[in-house]
């Protein structure tokens, strides 16, 4: 018989993966990094939660809308669905060891693949977690996973990324917000910030390889800038999940002053707490072009393997369909800020 999320879910609890909360919103896992939670008094976290639940869809009802379209194209990537997969690393330490991190790289690559979207995978202590990625990326083809690197040494980053080109992606990001990462540390293995020549010199490397480049864990629209102007293609809007710093604003409250800075100069994903269809669509009407989602997916992976991704997927693109149906949205291309109540 086929899966149901309830099952998943079922499945995720009995593992031991965290408490799998009706609503994931970072009340009972507070300070649980390493874990599944946010960092210190969980206040990030519970903010990416909050600010979207502050923000309401107006429905529209009078119009011809009756199949709206959900796919779009990110950095050369063809999606289902304005949906990437958050990259997750550490499941021995984050996750209990719920799987292995191969196993849960596989599903995870291969699940978002079945649903027509595309997965990001880790890097980490040890350097297992992103090979295991990679692996999954080449063995699946055509470049259809992200790999986010961490902020190492301006060296080591290059050689990941020649690693990332060897296993045939196209799009390649870092997540410079792990410079806050209590996890690294704790391993002896931090990671340090950069200068935007620091980051104008890994991009264009990135790009001799052929590689786009995506800047994950941006907060603020001078950020924002100074990435676009290092040559970045993408960034993700994050808080790495309220991970990184207790006490920083949600993502959907900084994402419209972001946008404005940059929308049309390099793509803008968002993620931190988004957990439907609706939210997806709040998003857009943010100023986002696509969204990551994180611990929703691993509760999937580790519940119901490449099946129980593919059905979160699938899920939320019905989900999607049904936020666009009620707000007469033709098209993801076209949602804006119309669609709010204000
Ligand atoms: C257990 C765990 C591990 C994570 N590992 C990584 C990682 O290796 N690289 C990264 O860029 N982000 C990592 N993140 C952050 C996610 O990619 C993403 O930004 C965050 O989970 C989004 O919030 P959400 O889980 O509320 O959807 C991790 C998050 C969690 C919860």
């Amino acid at each position: 018989m086929a899966l149901s999320l309830k099952e998943i879910r079922a499945r995720a609890l009995a593992k031991g993966v965290c408490r799998v909360c009706p609503a994931c919103d970072g009340r009972a896992c507070s300070g649980e990094v390493p874990g599944m939670g946010g960092a210190g008094t969980g206040l990030s976290f519970r903010a990416n939660v909050s600010a979207l639940a502050g923000i309401r869809l107006e429905t529209r009802l009078v119009h011809q809308v009756h199949f709206p379209r959900t796919g779009t194209e990110i950095l050369g990537l063809r999606l289902s669905l304005p949906l990437i997969v958050a990259p997750i690393g550490g499941i021995s330490f984050n996750l209990g060891g719920a799987m292995g991190e191969a196993e849960y790289q596989e599903a995870i690559v291969f699940g978002a693949a079945d649903a027509g979207i595309v997965a990001g995978t880790p890097d980490a202590v040890p350097p297992e977690v992103m090979r295991a990625g990679l692996a999954m990326a080449e063995r699946l083809g055509e470049g259809r996973a992200v790999p986010f690197v961490k902020p190492w040494e301006p060296e080591k980053i290059r050689e990941k990324l020649e690693m990332a080109r060897g296993a045939g992606c196209r799009v390649v990001g870092c997540d410079l917000d792990s410079i806050g990462l209590v996890t690294l540390r704790i391993m002896g293995n931090p990671a340090y910030a950069k200068s935007q020549d620091d980051l104008a010199g890994i991009i264009d490397s990135a790009h001799g390889l052929g590689l786009s480049f995506v800047v994950k864990g941006i907060m603020g629209p001078g950020d924002a800038v100074s990435c676009v102007g290092a040559g970045a293609d993408g960034l993700v809007v994050s808080n790495h999940g309220g991970r990184v710093l207790d006490s920083v604003p949600g993502t959907a409250e900084v994402l419209p002053a972001i946008a404005e800075k940059i929308k049309g100069r390099a793509a803008i994903l968002v993620d931190g707490g988004f957990r439907s269809g609706a939210d997806i669509l709040k998003a857009l009407a943010l100023g986002a072009d696509g969204v990551m989602i994180g611990r929703p997916f691993a509760i999937a992976a580790v519940g119901g393997g490449r099946e129980g991704v593919a059905l979160y997927a699938e899920t939320l693109r019905a989900q999607l369909e049904q936020a666009m149906i009620m707000t007469g949205c033709p098209d993801v291309r076209e949602a804006g800020p119309g669609l709010l109540h204000r």
